[in-house]
This record gives structure tokens, sequence and C-alpha cells, in this order.
């Protein structure tokens, strides 16, 4: 495994981190095999959200931290709020950035985690109707309180990120976004500039110059889906010429072709952490391997042709 920094504020995080969206259904001894597996591979970050399943899936990430007696300044816990899902009808029915609704969620975390602190808080998705005042209200009780250590956001496009920062005192560290070669949207943009086809749709606003301009650490989710979640890439007989390509470079590194597709984002000089989401322990294994490959350029380029994408 090898660690990074997270934006400028000083923690340090595997380049690999495990995201528990999906733990939710896992038995307490279940559970604990995953997060064991993690940290036996290195990972030392864990990324979940109040919005995840009712908050399950904190409570057991949570719990299994417990059972296995894990110190808690040895690792590093990030959750996501600003998400309101009503609990009469358990739809997502609007997202709130208001300071009573954001220091509640943080709060209710704080209990399903066990844990008095969170490293890092994150702003889920961007709520449109945000006021400034009340979010430096929020993230000022939330810091001063001890409650959260550090700030950041996800899916926030740079004009976003500094109509947010403009209102608070706590610098972003964060940007949380899919990523991944099956879903190659913020490199193809930065490929096709001022051209008239769809690759050349800027549908991010220039974020990787931008997070690379700022330090800020982009997150890559749902690195092995394609599209919205539908489905994984890797031995998926839509991607015939992305599967052979993983599995050339695979053999050449002595890993799987699960490490090459982590490695594939973090060879990108932007310094992205990869949050996997696999609930499978060998599998986190393999994945978490990808850390320690180092791409070359050529490489890396063929891994993105490979996934259908063109260089004009
Ligand atoms: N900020 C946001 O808006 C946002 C949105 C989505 C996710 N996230 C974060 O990102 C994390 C990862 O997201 P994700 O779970 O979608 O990531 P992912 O790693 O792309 O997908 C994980 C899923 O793919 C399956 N999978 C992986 N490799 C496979 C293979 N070779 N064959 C078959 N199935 C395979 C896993 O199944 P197994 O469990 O059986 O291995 C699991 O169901 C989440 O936990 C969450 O922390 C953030």
């Amino acid at each position: 495994m090898k660690y990074m920094n997270i934006g400028t504020s000083g923690v340090k995080a595997s380049r690999v981190a495990l995201g528990v969206m999906r733990i939710d259904t896992k038995s307490p001894e279940e559970a604990a095999t995953i997060v064991r597996t993690a940290l036996d591979a290195g990972i030392d970050y864990f990324d979940t959200a109040d919005c995840y399943h009712g908050g399950e899936s904190s409570r057991v990430l949570g719990r299994a931290l417990k059972e296995l007696g894990i110190d808690r300044a040895s690792i590093g816990i990030q959750t996501k709020v600003g998400i309101y899902r009503d609990p009469a009808s358990d739809q997502i029915t609007r997202y709130d950035f208001s300071a009573k609704h954001l220091i509640q969620a943080v709060d209710q975390e704080l209990k399903n985690l066990q844990t008095d602190y969170v490293d890092y808080l994150l702003l889920h998705r961007p709520d449109t109707l945000v006021e400034l005042d009340q979010l430096a209200e929020a993230f000022n009780t939330m810091q001063t309180s001890g409650k959260v250590r550090h700030f950041g956001v996800s899916n926030v496009n740079p004009m976003q990120v500094e109509l947010l920062q403009s209102g608070i005192s706590q610098k972003l560290d964060v940007n949380q976004i899919q990523f991944g070669l099956g879903h190659t949207g913020m490199v193809q943009q930065e490929f096709h500039v001022n051209m008239i086809d769809d690759s050349s749709l800027d549908h991010d606003g220039g974020l990787i110059s931008y997070s690379r301009l700022k330090h800020m650490t982009i997150q890559a989710w749902s690195p092995f889906q394609t599209g919205f979640f539908e489905g994984v890439f890797i031995d998926n007989p839509k991607f015939p010429d992305l599967n052979d390509c993983l599995q050339k470079i695979a053999e050449q590194h002595g890993v799987s072709k699960s490490a090459i597709a982590v490695a594939w984002i973090l060879r990108h000089p932007a310094g992205m952490q990869v949050l996997l989401g696999s609930m499978t322990p060998s599998r986190i294994t393999e994945m978490a391997a990808g850390a320690d490959v180092d791409l070359t350029a050529q490489e890396w380029y063929d891994l993105y042709l490979s996934a259908g994408n063109d260089l004009p």
C-alpha cells in the first residue's frame, strides 16, 4: 500500500480506501472480516454516508471497528451528509445544507459510527438552496466541538466549490466524484477542447485541473462501475478491448485486472484516492494491490483508449 496526504490538511491516508455503502446487509462476522481484510491490505481510511440505508452502513462499520478493537487514532473515518431522506416514504426529497440538518446529521452519524469525531465530513451533493451563513454556522459548530476535523464536498463543480469556499473559513480539501475506466468523462473533456463532439462536453467544469490547482484531493467513487451503477466492466462482455488490455498489463505486472483498474486511477498526477466498494474480502485484497503498481504513461493511455475513448 502507498499513502498520501489528503488536501493540505496534513491528514495521511492509504491511497486506496474502503467505501462501505454496500456493507449494510453483512452480518457482524462478515463485516468484521471485510474490515480486517482491508486493514491487512494497508487500507486505513473508510468512507460512509448518513443516507446509506438509513445509517445502517455506518452502524455496521462502527460495530465492526469496535469489535475488532481498532485504535481510533490509527484510522481515518469520513462521512457525508446533506441529503434528506423522508422517513415516511424512504425517498430522497431534498438536499439540505441548513445548519440544523447538518449538525443533527453529524450527531447521528457519530452515534452510528460509535466515535467522537470524524476525520472528514463531506457535503454529499450540492444543495442549490444553500445559505452560506447557515453553512458557516454548521462548520464552525462542528469544528469547535471537535466532532469534525476537516471538510470537503462531493459531486461539486469548481464554481460551486468557489461559492461554498467563499462563505466558510475551513478549507475544502476533498471532492468525491465518480471516476474510473468505466466513467472517464473528466479526462475525455480535457482531450477534446473546442471540438464539436460529445466528448468535448464539459460535464464537470474542468474539475481535474481545478482540483490540482487548489490542492484538493479527488476521491474516485464507484471505480469499477460503468454509467450510474450499470454494473462492473471487469469480465463484462460489453468491454472486450478493455478486458483484453487489462489482462495483458495485469500479466506484465503480476497482479489482477482489478488491481490494474485501480492503478489506472492512481497513475493520474492529480493524486487521487480510490474508494473501493467491494465487500468480497478476496477482491478487496487484489484491488488494494493496485496501489503498488506504477503504470507507464503508455499503459495509462492504452487502457484509456481500450475503454472506448479516442485521442483527437
Ligand atoms: N459521493 C457519492 O455520491 C458516491 C456515490 C456512490 C458511491 N460512493 C462511495 O464509493 C464507494 C464505492 O462505490 P461502489 O460500491 O459503487 O464501487 P465499485 O467498487 O465500483 O463497485 C462495487 C460493486 O462492484 C462489485 N464488483 C467489483 N468487482 C467485481 C467483479 N470483478 N466482479 C463482479 N462484481 C464486482 C462488488 O461486488 P462484491 O461486493 O461482491 O465484490 C460491488 O457490488 C461507496 O462505498 C461509497 O463510499 C460515493
